[in-house]
């Protein structure tokens, strides 16, 4: 069901600092800061040949990376995106299965503009997986 990995979102205290690290010590190619208010987040892409990583740093109050940071002071993966070609089939049918949706399980326009869903981390290995439909 589940296609490409369309990125990895890592939650990181300090935006400049994690850029510089992908950049100059990686190496890797990174577009400007993006702030993306309706999500709580502004967004650095690192562009990789195969997918992209996501520096995810908390915008305005109530962001959901903010307690992601308060409980992991120096950053961590906050989630994976993996890409399905019908979302509401996948969540009818992980849902079938006892998985669980957060929020009202309707898939909402993600970072992208493309309908995204999360899935409960205590159901996928305690990994938050996010579905985006391509
Ligand atoms: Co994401």
């Amino acid at each position: 069901m589940i296609g490409k990995l369309n990125h990895v979102a890592i939650a990181v205290p300090d935006l400049a600092a994690a850029t510089a690290l992908y950049r100059d010590t990686l190496g890797a190619k990174v577009s400007d800061p993006l702030d993306q208010p309706a999500h709580g987040v502004t967004v650095v892409f690192v562009m990789l040949d195969n997918t992209k990583i996501e520096l995810l740093h908390p915008l305005g109050e109530n962001s959901p990376i903010q307690t992601f940071l308060d409980r992991n002071a120096s950053g961590g993966i906050h989630h994976v995106c993996y890409e399905v070609e019908d979302i509401y089939a996948a969540r009818d049918k992980l849902k079938a299965e006892g998985a669980r949706v957060l929020g009202d399980g309707e898939p909402k326009i993600g970072a992208h503009d493309k309908p995204v869903l999360f899935l409960h981390p205590k159901d996928f290995l305690g990994t938050l997986v996010e579905l985006e439909q391509v």
